[in-house]
């Protein structure tokens, strides 16, 4: 606890140190979190511009485009290994022959925004150039192909530790300011110096942690199971990690700069269906960005259904822009998590088994602090079930199952 206050007021002096840094990005944007894909998952860095047209057409296929999601967004490696002669960013001529333009007419063409990836170091993580004192030249080349998103990472630049996160990632949003282009930008500083705090100030999101791994429960890297934990740069948590930090995190949810749980692991590894649900309910409710993270050519039909789910989407997208929170007096520990939170005309309540065999839930409405008294109409939204107008619920919950209950007058 003392531990967790000091580094508060350390955030805080940053923060303050940081309030004379400029303008901020318009906020329009991203007055409702970010919906795309993105690459790295599905694809590492091998691809080329055949697999993102072909990403793009899976977008119209298995409704996506419909569903809200508008980034294709490219990971690292679409980048040539060095710069121009001149010192501008270049694509990989082998892989994307016609260059970042072209794609981004066909993608546009299609009624979708194309995202491309840098680093805040002079490399990226994967050994192509960074933007560290590139910053205005590159922010004026992402404007001139018609970039729509702009995905900043950590690596060599991090480790040089020479300028703080907050210098090195506000200096690339103060020349995407200057290009003059509406450009997304996500802060991808894996939760170093607790960027809950002051992310949004720089950008429309700022990703909680170190890459996620596609397990949705008992990880085994993942230094830091909480939010305030000076490790927090390592990857590999698990879906439920993620969410385990969020009950630290989800207050300071804002609408125009979001805070981001990482790429959606829905279709990689061996989730359940029900796990699947859990994952992108928790993501919805919790506001992070949607950002789909797996090769949409072998996503299962099972899976496509839970991602283009539009009640759950419609949680993600609500105007209010208030996330859930976790409701300890009505949770068990490790064992049953209620979450919490306010939507336009209602409530959402989410009620997860994380035990591997089902449980039974009971909860009074009058023990979840709402404005709200007598019974209410309730829909559980994954069955799509009316459950008419109560004021508690009394229900199996099944292994790692989350039932999502949204109340209304
Ligand atoms: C693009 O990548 C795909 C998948 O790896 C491969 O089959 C295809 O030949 C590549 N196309 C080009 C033009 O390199
Ligand atoms: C372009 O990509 C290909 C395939 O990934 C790779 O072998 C090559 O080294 C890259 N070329 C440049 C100039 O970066
Ligand atoms: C996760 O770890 C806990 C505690 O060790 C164990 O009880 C549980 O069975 C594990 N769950 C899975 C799905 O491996
Ligand atoms: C995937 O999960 C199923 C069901 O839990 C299990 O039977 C199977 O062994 C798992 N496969 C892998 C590769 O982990």
């Amino acid at each position: 606890m003392l531990l967790q206050k000091k580094v508060n007021a350390i955030s805080a002096i940053t923060v303050l140190l940081h309030m004379s840094s400029s303008q901020a990005l318009s906020s329009e944007l991203a007055k409702t979190p970010l919906m795309g894909w993105s690459s790295w998952n599905a694809f590492g860095t091998n691809f080329n511009s055949s697999s993102i047209e072909r990403t793009v057409q899976l977008f119209h296929d298995l409704g996506l485009t419909q569903a809200g999601y508008e980034y294709v967004n490219l990971d690292d490696g679409w980048s040539a290994y060095s710069r121009t002669v001149d010192g501008y960013l270049q694509a990989n001529e082998t892989t994307f022959p016609n260059g970042i333009g072209a794609l981004a007419h066909y993608i546009h063409a299609n009624g979708l925004k194309l995202g491309l990836y840098g680093d805040s170091g002079v490399y990226t993580c994967e050994f192509h150039p960074g933007s560290s004192g590139y910053e205005k030249r590159d922010a004026q080349t992402l404007a001139e192909w018609g970039v729509d998103y702009w995905k900043y990472d950590n690596c060599g630049g991090f480790a040089a530790m020479v300028d703080s996160p907050q210098i090195r990632f506000g200096d690339m949003k103060d020349a995407l300011l200057l290009s003059g282009r509406d450009i997304a930008y996500e802060v991808c500083e894996w939760g170093y110096q607790f960027p809950w705090h002051w992310g949004g100030d720089i950008g429309h999101s700022y990703r909680i942690g170190g890459d996620i791994t596609d397990k949705f429960i008992n990880e085994t890297g993942c230094a830091c199971k909480t939010a305030y934990c000076l490790d927090t740069g390592y990857a590999g948590c698990s879906v439920t990690t993620m969410m385990r930090k969020m009950r630290e995190i989800s207050q300071y949810q804002t609408p125009g700069h979001w805070a981001y749980m990482d790429m959606l692991q829905i279709g990689n590894g061996n989730m359940t269906l029900y796990q699947q649900q859990t994952h992108f309910a928790f993501w919805a409710a919790l506001k992070s960005p949607l950002i789909i993270g797996t090769n949409l050519e072998t996503l299962p039909s099972a899976s496509a259904a839970i991602l283009t789910n539009a009640d759950i989407i419609a949680i993600n997208q609500d105007p209010l822009g208030l996330a859930v929170h976790y409701m300890q007096g009505a949770s068990i520990e490790n064992s049953l998590q209620v979450w919490v939170g306010e939507i336009e005309g209602g409530y959402i309540v989410l009620v997860f088994n994380e035990k591997s065999y089902p449980q039974h839930a009971s909860i009074s409405f009058n023990q979840l602090g709402f404005d709200i008294q007598g019974n209410v109409n309730v829909k559980e939204l994954w069955s799509g079930h009316n459950w008419g107008r109560i004021n508690s619920i009394s229900t199996t919950v099944e292994s790692y199952q989350t039932l999502v209950f949204k109340l209304g007058h």
